[in-house]
């Protein structure tokens, strides 16, 4: 096991479940904001000199960092509330200060929280873009690293997952963007989690990018067992994509607001996934129905 761990992003939705599963004194969490408490040091991923001091005496890096806002880019507030310009520059920028401090040796491990699709080439999306981006910085930086692509994730304190379960219970209708045949393999964040911590120092884990997801399903199939695990019955109402891409245009400028049209194109996204395995460094990843059971 390693000796110290920076984990990026350990206060995010996704970070704070891994930090609950790290060995404690064993991490810490790089933070924007003032070290409020021991294991936290304050940094930005978009400060090279920040991100030189928090790698010194560390030697593995889990990075699961996304900028506020996400998925609605404001490039209008800053190039760091686009992909580009945080999760790509971003995660260079860790490359870059790991050089910089002459610690390529040290550092035995660099997780990454890519994502669902990232291989697709062919794509406008500027999400896949700047994880492709990411993923080739850390890919040459000849640092051993562990390159995870999950699908949606969901669970306690996510932002998604909980508004369907929101609307299934106090809607009269259950709306669903497009035609209701976008698939999506959902994973519980408590499985990623494990399975991210399950990875560290693990030789078979070195070198490997892995897809995590539970057996795709449609978000049509999605909308049916969230209103069956809710105990509801409602007609699903379809939203037509190009309508919800107007709203978006207009919400987009909504401080807070969860659509833009390029965040309704990524939910709408179509990724299918070849090679999910049910069960990934020992935990076997749960059904959406286990999932929201709990
Ligand atoms: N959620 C999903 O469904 C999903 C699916 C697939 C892949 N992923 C990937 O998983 C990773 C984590 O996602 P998440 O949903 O957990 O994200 P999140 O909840 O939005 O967490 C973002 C974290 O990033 C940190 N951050 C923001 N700007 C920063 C900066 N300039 N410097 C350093 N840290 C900064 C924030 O920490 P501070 O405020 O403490 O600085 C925050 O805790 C992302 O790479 C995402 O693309 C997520």
């Amino acid at each position: 096991m390693f000796k110290k761990i920076l984990l990026i992003g350990g206060n995010g939705f996704i970070g704070k479940y891994i930090a609950q599963k790290l060995s404690k004194g064993n991490f810490k969490v790089l933070s924007r904001h003032k070290a409020h408490s021991e294991g936290f040091i304050q940094g930005d991923l978009l400060d090279v000199n920040s991100l030189i001091k928090a790698v010194e005496d560390i030697d593995c890096i889990i990075q699961s960092a996304q900028f506020a806002g996400h998925p609605v880019e404001r490039p209008w507030l800053g190039s760091e509330f686009t992909y580009m310009g945080f999760d790509a520059k971003g995660t260079q920028n860790i490359i870059k200060a790991i050089h910089y401090a002459k610690k390529q040796g040290q550092i035995k491990q660099f997780i990454y929280l890519s994502g669902a699709g990232a291989d697709l080439t062919d794509t406008n999306f500027d999400w896949l873009k700047a994880k492709q981006i990411a993923e080739k910085a850390i890919q040459e930086s000849g640092i051993p690293f562990t390159i995870f692509r999950p699908s949606w994730v969901y669970g306690k304190g996510d932002r998604s997952m909980s508004k369907f379960i929101w609307f299934a219970k106090y809607l009269p209708f259950f709306p669903v963007i497009g035609d209701g045949n976008t698939p999506v393999n959902p994973i519980y964040v408590e499985d990623l989690a494990q399975i991210i911590v399950n990875a560290i120092g693990q030789e078979k884990a070195l070198n490997k990018i892995i897809e995590l997801g539970s057996p795709e399903l449609t978000m049509k199939e999605v909308a049916e067992i969230v209103l069956k695990m809710t105990g509801k019955q409602k007609p699903l109402i379809y939203h037509p994509k190009t309508m919800m891409k107007l709203i978006g245009f207009f919400a987009q400028f909504i401080p807070f607001s969860p659509i833009s049209p390029s965040a309704i194109d990524f939910l709408t996204m179509k990724v299918h996934l070849a090679n999910l395995e049910p069960e990934v460094f020992g935990v076997k990843i749960k059904s959406l129905e286990e999932g929201i059971a709990i």
